[in-house]
């Protein structure tokens, strides 16, 4: 039986939106950023823990959206963040409850994930141990050297751009983690450390709406989204 915690780690500055609010606790359409994706998470089957990840300064306000949303049958935690999100991933990592056995990282500037997504992510990394959310590459990516020129063009269908929910197997998540900090390794997802360790990560076709708000552009693009309800985003 699937029983899953979410991370939401919500502890960044923001400092590419250029805002003094750090983006989950912007308003859209009357609630903050970080509401709006908590409530996505709420008919997930199996989900039995939030774990929001937030900096020092954020916390009260953390704690209360958190009582907002506590049910019989989700606990809602708060925890301190770090000053890299691999660091605040690993502090919400440490209170998950003990029969927790599944864990999904999704980042809490992403309020558009729909709750079938993460159930199908959720079925497939307990199969194979970890699965992503992603969406196939737009542009050409290059690999570019430190004086600007091209190393390698990719083929570009192989190219998935990864998004989240990452979701793992609890114990795989927990050694990648573990492994990554004693190391002093950085990855910018979570699927990178469970790579580095061996483990299987399974690629699940994404939704283009699942964008990660991160420069004042995405605020708009999100209101159209809320606006419109279903926004036609194709593949
Ligand atoms: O900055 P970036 O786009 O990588 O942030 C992705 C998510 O990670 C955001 O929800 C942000 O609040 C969170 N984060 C964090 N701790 C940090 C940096 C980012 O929880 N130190």
């Amino acid at each position: 039986m699937i029983r899953l915690a979410v991370i939401l780690p919500a502890a960044g500055t923001g400092s590419r939106m250029r805002t003094e609010t750090p983006k989950p606790y912007l308003r859209l359409k009357g609630a903050t950023i970080l509401e709006h994706t908590i409530r996505n998470f709420l008919r997930v089957d199996g989900l039995v823990q939030i774990v929001i990840a937030t900096s020092n300064q954020w916390m009260s306000q953390a704690q209360s959206i958190a009582s907002s949303f506590k049910s019989d049958t989700i606990t809602v935690d708060v925890v301190e963040g770090g000053s890299e999100r691999q660091f605040s991933i690993h502090h919400a990592l440490q209170s998950l409850d003990d029969h927790v056995n599944m864990v999904a990282v999704h980042d809490a500037v992403r309020p558009f994930i729909t709750t079938s997504l993460v159930e199908l992510c959720c079925t497939e990394a307990r199969d194979h141990g970890g699965a992503i959310v992603a969406v196939p590459a737009k542009d050409t990516i290059k690999r570019v050297d430190a004086k600007g020129f091209i190393q390698e063009t990719p083929k570009r269908s192989t190219i998935w751009q990864a998004q989240t929910p990452q979701i793992f197997q609890r114990p795989l998540l927990e050694r990648a983690y573990k492994k990554a900090i004693a190391e002093d390794y950085f990855g910018t997802d979570d699927a990178s450390l469970v790579e580095r360790i061996g483990g299987k990560v399974k690629v699940i076709a994404g939704d283009r709406r699942n964008l990660k708000i991160t420069f004042p552009i995405d605020l708009r693009v999100a209101e159209m989204i809320l606006e419109e309800g279903s926004f036609d985003v194709p593949q």
